[in-house]
């Protein structure tokens, strides 16, 4: 008999070990300039700090999907006790090998984002999430209710997402769509490298993804218990997530224009346990 291949959640487990084997020096991140001070937190997540808390010094932050850390370490030097929460090893040994460099403390925990230990829940005074986090999550509900139950009451959600309306556009010129804007299941893509390099040396590269329009995340926010705080859409962004929107404008903003109109890049959405 046949064996039952991989779950999507271990081929995407697998592409993330691989990705974060080679993540660190490249277009998205600096490591030498992380090591030597900067932050890795640009305008877009400070203002969604800036809305949900003011001063992350002195809070216990939950960083679902901390990669291998850069935001964690970012937020630690402003003074936030933080744990970085990923379910790839190699991504939480690459975030604990940063930390050390940047002197940096950081708890790490290994675990799959819809369903964290039952000794973190209700720990944090943030949950934070950016930029990529959702698209690999089939239950968008889950993972609402998973950050909710993390959160002290009134504790704050900070989620920084890439705009589902611009996650529809494979490419621009030819226009070609590849994923919908709203869920409608698996989504398996076969794909080279890495959105910090596509030559970069992946060997497995098939994903599987999942759509999250904006009206079903902030309803499922909603429905876990959150109170809406914020929800702001952005047609700009700092950096060029996608890889192919070309320079940046002379104020140092990246725009996809379509059409002659500009399409939404990012969204943040800022929550409330009450
Ligand atoms: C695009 S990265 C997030 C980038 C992050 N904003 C940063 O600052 O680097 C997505 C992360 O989500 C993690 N991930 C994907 N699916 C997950 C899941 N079901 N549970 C936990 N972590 C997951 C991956 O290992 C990866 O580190």
């Amino acid at each position: 008999m046949d064996q039952p291949g991989p779950s999507p959640l271990e081929l995407n487990r697998r592409n993330w070990d691989d990705r974060a084997r080679i993540h660190g020096q490249d277009r998205i991140y600096d490591s030498r300039a992380l090591i030597a001070g900067a932050s890795s937190l640009t305008e877009v997540e400070l203002e969604a700090l800036g809305w949900a808390v003011g001063e992350v010094n002195g809070l216990e932050v939950i960083h679902l999907q901390c990669h291998i850390g850069f935001d964690s370490i970012s937020l630690a030097r402003m003074g936030a006790v933080v744990t970085g929460l990923d379910f790839s090893p190699v991504a939480l040994a690459r975030a604990a090998d940063l930390a050390r460099r940047c002197a940096v403390r950081l708890d790490l925990v290994q675990s799959e984002v819809c369903d964290p230990p039952a000794r973190l829940h209700q720990r944090f005074d943030l949950a934070y999430a950016t930029i990529g986090v959702l698209c690999w999550i089939e239950d968008v509900g889950a993972w609402m209710r998973a950050a909710f139950g993390l959160l002290r009451p009134g504790g704050r959600l900070v989620l920084v997402e890439m705009h589902p309306l611009q996650a529809m556009i494979d490419t621009v010129d030819p226009l070609v769509l590849d994923i919908p804007y709203n869920f409608d299941g698996p989504h398996v893509f076969d794909s080279p490298g890495s959105y910090t390099d596509r030559d970069a040396p992946v060997d497995s590269t098939v994903t599987v993804e999942y759509s999250h329009g904006l009206g079903e995340v902030v309803s499922a926010a909603i429905d876990a218990g959150f109170e809406i705080r914020r929800l702001a859409e952005r047609t700009d962004s700092p950096c060029d997530h996608r890889g192919d929107l070309g320079p940046a404008d002379p104020d140092g903003r990246h725009r996809l224009r379509l059409g002659g109109g500009l399409v939404p890049l990012l969204y943040t959405l800022v929550a409330q346990r009450p």
